[in-house]
């Protein structure tokens, strides 16, 4: 853990959204809970937050999502089948997550987009800085390298400034991303001067999209606060950000290590091969 220096220890995981690619299985259940191997997506994200120092863990729920709230929280009846059993190790994991992190839980009442679910959180995040991490995105670190997390924590203590996880996709997927441009200012790191919520490729000013991945200081919910609805008549966070950086530094960083899009069924397969290939599930 990276903890003892760390400005920051809040994470922000909205799962508010319907997990439409996923039905019928997110039909009662949480997108978040859908497991990799034998561990829930969001394990994986919170498992990374604590190991940037995260720990007070935040969630921005909707209706149907109380399996997240549940998967960490003790279930008694549970320990008490498995305690002093072989079986104990499959719990030790998630145990550790529940030593080492303080959870919150607040609702989003209508699904208004990213923007609006990270702006229903603005009462439990105060004025801190903080992160915010899509479960649906699962990041596996480099052999060389800590979590993407841990990697932002680091960039945020020198530069004090709203962090964007970015990645180079092929041209023809720009549209499913938010799109950065901007200025390199050293190695992996970009000055943002421009952005664009699913650009067609003509539109595209580049091929860095945006993962779920951020850091963000707290003047961002006055920026949301003026952002209007965007694209599909969602509050784009992508549109807040922008005007953040039109008024100052706003750097996006092109993470160490893989990414997997477990919003989409070929991703979450493609993850699913990898975590059981590389033994990174709950042994
Ligand atoms: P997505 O659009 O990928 O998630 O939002 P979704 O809506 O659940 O999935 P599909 O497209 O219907 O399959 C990215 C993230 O933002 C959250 C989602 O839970 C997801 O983690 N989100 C999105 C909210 O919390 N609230 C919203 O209003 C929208």
């Amino acid at each position: 853990m990276v903890s003892s220096k760390n400005i920051i220890n809040k994470c922000l995981f909205p799962v508010a959204g319907y997990g439409t690619r996923f039905l019928p299985a997110t039909k009662a259940m949480p997108k978040e809970m859908l497991p990799i191997v034998n561990k829930p997506l969001v394990q994986y994200a919170v498992e990374e937050a604590m190991e940037a120092g995260l720990t007070d863990i935040s969630f921005v729920t909707g209706r149907g999502k109380r399996a997240i709230e549940d998967h960490f929280d003790v279930s008694y009846e549970l320990e008490t089948q498995i305690n002093g059993t072989s079986k104990e190790k499959y719990l030790a994991g998630i145990r550790e997550i529940m030593e080492c992190c303080n959870f919150t839980y607040t609702r989003q009442r209508e699904m208004k987009g990213l923007g609006h679910a990270i702006l229903s959180a603005a009462p439990i995040i105060g004025d801190n800085p903080f992160a915010v991490a899509l479960a649906d995105d699962l990041c596996m670190q480099a052999s060389d390298s800590n979590g993407v997390l841990a990697q932002m924590t680091e960039i945020f203590q020198q530069f004090r400034c709203t962090i964007l996880a970015v990645q180079e996709v092929p041209h023809d997927e720009v549209h499913k991303y938010g799109i950065v441009s901007g200025e390199v200012m050293k190695d992996r790191l970009i000055r943002v001067t421009d952005m664009v919520e699913k650009p067609s490729v003509e539109e595209a000013k580049s091929n860095l999209a945006i993962i779920g991945r951020y850091i963000m200081t707290p003047d961002i919910f006055d920026f949301i606060r003026e952002t209007p609805p965007g694209k599909n008549g969602e509050v784009q966070i992508t549109d807040a950000i922008k005007a953040q950086s039109e008024k100052g530094l706003v750097l996006a960083y092109k993470f160490k290590g893989s990414r997997f899009d477990c919003g989409s069924v070929e991703g979450f397969v493609e993850a699913t091969n990898y975590c059981f290939e590389n033994h990174y599930y709950s042994e």
